[in-house]
């Protein structure tokens, strides 16, 4: 499988994100990763469906919406409405995750379940064959530019096994140093925040990625 890099603008200014995703767009990035986060299921709040809206009304590549939430569904609607072309929810904020994946899938969108370093893959194997992708998280949601988790690695090798054709995407600590394990592990999906904020040159940052 090709490899898909979608750069969260989580750690780039937040009083400017349109340039941000503007940026990456041009820097060559596949997808937008976006951030929600309600300041429950985990601590910071970040923003809604209203600025997921105008960001895709200004940018010309596919966003997905990472909703570290409670209540996820309470939020489908709204993201698809604004153009997400994929929404994740947590395993970990749900009772219902095969119903929230139909739901997604009523709604037209891609259907994504992401889990945290503390849940075991087994949580959200009944759900492989439905899924457009599995996320992998490598850090502990809520803040960019935190350490790659190492023990993912061995996760996205048990999904990559049970689920060949399935998006694995890794969330987390991605830098060119840690790309290539996860690559080799078998993802195919990864999220870069903060190495890409922090670049002078996201364009070389960027190429830097996907050597
Ligand atoms: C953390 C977010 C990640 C984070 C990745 O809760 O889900 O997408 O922004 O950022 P870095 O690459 O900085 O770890
Ligand atoms: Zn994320």
């Amino acid at each position: 499988m090709s490899i898909s890099i979608a750069p969260s603008v989580l750690s780039f200014p937040h009083g400017s994100l349109a340039a941000a995703a503007g940026k990456l767009a041009a820097a060559g990035a596949d997808w937008i990763h976006l951030d929600v986060m309600d300041g429950q299921f985990v601590p910071p709040i970040t923003f809604g469906a209203e600025m997921a809206k105008d960001l895709i009304a200004s940018t010309p590549i596919p966003f997905e919406a990472h909703l570290m939430v409670n209540t996820p569904d309470h939020q489908f609607e709204a993201f698809a409405e604004a153009g997400c072309k994929r929404i994740i929810f947590h395993a970990e904020a749900t009772s219902h995750s095969h119903r929230l994946v139909q739901k997604l899938h009523s709604l037209g969108v891609e259907a994504g379940i992401a889990i945290n370093p503390g849940t075991p893959v087994g949580a959200i194997e009944p759900l492989l064959s439905s899924l457009e992708m599995v996320l992998i998280m490598t850090v502990n949601p809520g803040w960019g530019g935190q350490a790659f988790i190492e023990s993912g690695l061995s996760k996205v090798e048990q999904v990559r096994k049970l689920a060949p054709k399935i998006h694995i995407e890794v969330d987390g600590g991605v830098t060119p140093e840690t790309l290539p394990h996860a690559r080799d592990a078998g993802a195919d999906f990864f999220v870069v925040g903060n190495y890409l904020a922090k670049a002078a040159d996201i364009s070389a940052a960027m190429r830097l990625l996907r050597q």
